[in-house]
């Protein structure tokens, strides 16, 4: 036998020898590979799959390995040695759809549950016993409704304008019934002993799942009359998988709103604190609550795809060959690219280093205005950012700084009064917060920002353990709704957070 073994990396097409034997953290390391909690089989950061060839599956990687992960050939490089020939794919530079796996206080019931966060683009759902509070499988997925349009406005007009609604309706629930089912076959448990599904969205989502017409969100004032609490039982959803449960979609809180912000609150806690604090989830659309124990103001604002890298010439999502983050130095630019590849386009997070490192090096002054003569701003060729992609990028912080300042205003408070800011989401967790702050588009230093990981599926799980409504209506008690169109001094505000100058009071 030879001493040495072929190893190829997919997608990256990279081919190499080494000796057999060879821990593959030693050699993927060289190929960019990175090994977040240091090797000890703790983050599931180094995932590889096995596309040929073998690699062995020791006890560590079946503690962190879903049993589904393990059959599809999923490993963690840091446990495994190179001791046959392999063809292996990367994980590691796909934007991974956010569970969650917080600790949390409960009261234990009987039986098993289910959560679902049922986002515009990602699903995650995860299967609870809930005497231990234990995780028993995991599932994410794309939302298949994005064949029919990617962000709300697209789903709601195909629903509208080509009568759409039931198709959309019947993708999601099919959809979701075929993840419930995963779960039940990945955990190996009795789905008879299912009894509760919860599920968390925003107005749409709900309104899609939940058989709700959205023409009401379609049009000014976009309130829907139909936001509430809606049980409906697995057998008329033909969740056969799990006969004896209801599925209950939390109540939206109003306008485009929706229960996953309501689960975030009680994720993160904010309706029980005395001092000032916020929760802002970035997104298509963004949403941003304010306040304490006594009351809290919540708003959502449209602030477009650019932080998801859509809407900007070279912006693609947090995969192989995005720009993710941009440094400067010795008077140029220094781009980390996901999967050590050469670059491609640009992600969220790598914009808004990019535009932060433009106006230190004074590439970009705060209007937006690229000040090299061709007009671009070039970081690591071939990509570039033209000046309609700094607007872009202007248009999207300046709705979500001018809805953080006029809920400020409407609370009588400065953002000097701002304890904490809790940042829901997944790019919630990538997004430098020092060049977040440098641009304007978080209030608060950098300290004073909080990554709060998926809030919507722990808030959506928290609630599995309470059958009625009861911290929920606390919740909707202290909370009002601001509407940024009808305050007349939204125009100026937001023309004024045009500037990428940092937060002033
Ligand atoms: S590096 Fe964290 S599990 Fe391998």
């Amino acid at each position: 036998m030879s001493d040495t073994v072929r190893i190829t990396l997919q997608p990256l097409g990279h081919e190499f020898t080494v000796e057999r034997d060879t821990p593959l953290q030693d050699v993927l390391f060289t190929y960019g590979v990175e090994f977040p909690c240091g090797g000890n089989a703790i983050c599931e950061g180094c995932k590889v799959k096995v596309l040929s060839g073998e690699l062995e599956v020791t006890p560590e990687q079946e503690n962190i390995l879903s049993r589904k992960d393990v059959a599809e050939g999923w490993r963690l490089a840091c446990r495994c040695r190179a001791e046959h020939d392999l063809t292996l794919e990367l994980a590691q530079w796909d934007a991974k759809i956010l569970t969650d796996d917080s600790k949390f206080e409960f009261v234990p019931r009987q039986g098993l549950g289910i959560a679902i966060d049922l986002g515009t683009t990602t699903i995650a759902a995860q299967l609870l016993d809930l005497a231990t509070g234990n995780v028993l499988a995991v599932e994410t997925a794309l939302n298949e409704q994005a064949r029919y349009g990617a962000d709300v406005m697209s789903r709601i007009s195909f629903a509208v304008m080509e009568k759409g609604q039931n198709a959309l309706e019947e993708t999601i629930r099919l959809q979701l019934g075929g993840m419930v089912s995963k779960l039940i076959g990945s955990a190996g448990v009795d789905g008879e002993l299912v009894q509760d599904v919860v599920i968390v969205g925003n107005t749409v989502m709900h309104h899609l799942f939940c058989g709700f017409d959205v023409t009401p969100l379609s049009q000014y004032p976009f309130e829907s009359p139909r936001g509430d609490l809606h049980r409906i039982t697995a057998r008329e959803l033909d969740w056969i998988a799990i006969p004896n449960a209801t599925a209950r979609f939390l109540p939206c809180m109003g306008s485009f709103v929706g229960s996953d912000v309501l689960a975030g609150i009680l994720a993160t806690g904010i309706h029980r604190s005395d001092a000032l604090v916020g929760l802002i989830d970035l997104g298509t659309n963004g949403e941003i609550v304010l306040g304490t124990r006594d009351r809290l103001l919540y708003c959502s604002t449209a602030a477009g795809p650019a932080f998801e890298g859509s809407c900007i010439s070279m912006g693609m999502r947090a995969t192989t060959g995005a720009i993710a983050q941009v440094k400067a130095e010795d008077g140029s630019f220094k781009c980390r690219v996901l999967g050590n590849t050469a670059p491609k386009g640009i992600c969220g997070s790598g914009l808004v280093d990019a535009i932060a490192v433009g106006l230190s090096a004074h590439r970009i002054r705060d209007d937006g205005k690229i000040l090299n003569s061709n007009g671009s701003l070039s970081l690591c060729p071939p990509v570039e950012l033209s000046q309609a992609d700094i607007r872009e990028l202007q248009v999207a912080k300046a709705a979500i700084a001018a809805g953080v300042r006029i809920l400020l205003k409407d609370l009588g408070a400065t953002m000097e009064d701002v304890g904490r800011v809790h940042l829901a989401g997944a790019f919630g967790n990538y997004i430098d917060r020092s060049n977040a702050h440098r641009i304007g588009l978080l209030p608060v230093p950098p300290e004073r920002v909080q990554p709060a990981g998926n809030t919507a599926l722990l808030g959506a799980k928290l609630s599995l353990f309470s059958a009625g409504p009861t911290p929920l209506s606390g919740i909707q008690r202290i909370a009002e709704h601001v509407a940024l169109n009808l305050d007349e001094q939204f125009q100026d505000i937001f023309i004024g957070e045009m500037s990428f100058s940092p937060y002033a009071p």
